[in-house]
């Protein structure tokens, strides 16, 4: 029997305002009621299915496309799919949305103020890029087109990890794509 209750959940936002950390959540709670699901993560999957690109806006497009492409197999066969790349370009996400199919997508804007990205730099990333150190950073030297109507807006300086899960699964419950 075919199960037919796929979606992408398509998380964006800039680098540290907790993608992955929403993702892990989201998976340790779908794993806890035995929802098959998958991750893909820009940190992940730039080790291997883009493995040797960088982040020049064309390759974080066809970064941002080879995900899509993915979510989309796994979406049309009934898995629930968990993006986490910043996806910094509206035009790339659309196009992700429309290869998906705009009832399937859902999109999560993880917002958090950049001046908290900097102090909390977990990765020492935002220090070299103010400093110049590299090029290109989003947020600091590149751009990065927020949404303007995403399904669910999340802020980690405002809310705690569970706090902004609670929001995404109330949304998830209420389209019904999980059931209570
Ligand atoms: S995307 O733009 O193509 O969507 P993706 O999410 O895969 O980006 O990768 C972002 C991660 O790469 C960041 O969290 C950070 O750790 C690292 N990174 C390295 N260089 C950059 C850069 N110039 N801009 C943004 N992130 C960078």
């Amino acid at each position: 029997m075919s199960q037919r209750n796929g979606f992408t959940l398509w998380f964006t936002g800039l680098s540290g305002a907790g993608k992955s950390t929403l993702a892990e959540a989201l998976s340790a709670r779908m794993q806890a009621l035995a929802i098959a699901h998958e991750i893909l993560d820009g940190d992940v999957v730039r080790t291997n299915l883009s493995k040797g690109l960088g982040f020049s806006k064309e390759d974080r497009d066809t970064n941002i496309r080879r995900i899509g492409f993915v979510a989309q197999l796994l979406t049309r066969n009934g898995v629930p799919v968990i993006t986490a790349a910043i996806s910094p370009y509206k035009a790339i996400r659309e196009e992700c949305r429309e290869m998906i199919g705009p009832d399937r997508f859902i999109e999560i804007h993880v917002h958090a103020p950049l001046e908290t990205l900097v102090e909390r730099d977990v990765k020492g990333l935002y220090k070299k890029a103010i400093a110049g150190e590299i090029k290109n950073f989003t947020g600091v030297s590149d751009p990065y087109e927020a949404p303007e109507s995403p399904h669910v807006r999340v802020d980690s300086s405002l809310e705690s990890v569970e706090e902004s899960l609670e929001k995404i699964w109330q949304h998830l419950l209420e389209r019904g794509f999980i059931k209570g």
